[in-house]
């Protein structure tokens, strides 16, 4: 039997998923925040989004550059996860702060993070402004990814209660 519970409560009952550090770029300001609000939404052509806060630094840089690259994390960025989730690119240079290192991508001038596993270059096609965050959808313009690299090593965060932790992928299942 099912009882009734608080919506934020029962949310929290959903599966586990992924975090990203995604990067920016605007007028030779780069900055990068820690993101959970990310999904695909087209596969022909190739679409995916984030959903961002208008109150966050990287909200003006998205809208004004209309570029974005999704960087997928591991266990070691874990640290930087902490750092692009709770300090503002208002206030300090979180590349500096975390000791990532902007490279250049093929497509946008958003930089891709070198020490991320897999880069996606993005370009803004849709925003939609819809309750408290602005999805940018991007079309996915090219992908990098690091030779040898499992994508069981990606990184997944939950709230349980009151705090928030990260995990790694479980066991296989099933086949689809
Ligand atoms: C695990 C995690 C997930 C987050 N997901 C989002 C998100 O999806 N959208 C968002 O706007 N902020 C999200 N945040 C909060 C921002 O990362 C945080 O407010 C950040 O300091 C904003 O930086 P900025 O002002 O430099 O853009 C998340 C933080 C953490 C730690």
């Amino acid at each position: 039997m099912k009882k009734e519970t608080s919506v934020r409560d029962g949310l929290r009952q959903l599966p586990i998923r992924p975090v990203y550090l995604v990067s920016v770029e605007h007028e030779g300001k780069k900055n990068i925040i820690s993101i959970g609000m990310f999904a695909f939404f087209s596969g022909k052509p190739t679409l995916v989004g984030v959903g961002i806060a208008p109150a966050r630094y990287s909200f003006d840089l998205v809208r004004q550059s209309g570029e974005y690259v999704v960087n997928v994390v591991d266990e070691e960025l874990m640290k930087a996860v902490r750092i692009c989730g709770r300090k503002s690119g208002r206030e300090v240079d979180k590349f500096e702060l975390a000791k990532l290192t902007p490279v250049r991508g093929v497509k946008v001038n958003a930089p891709l993070i070198q020490e991320s596993p897999v880069s996606i270059e993005c370009k803004v096609v849709k925003e939609v402004e819809i309750g408290d965050h602005v999805w940018f959808i991007g079309e996915v313009l090219a992908v990098h990814v690091r030779a040898g690299y499992n994508w069981k090593d990606g990184l997944l965060f939950k709230w349980i209660g009151e705090d928030g932790f990260y995990y790694k992928v479980g066991e296989k299942t099933g086949k689809f």
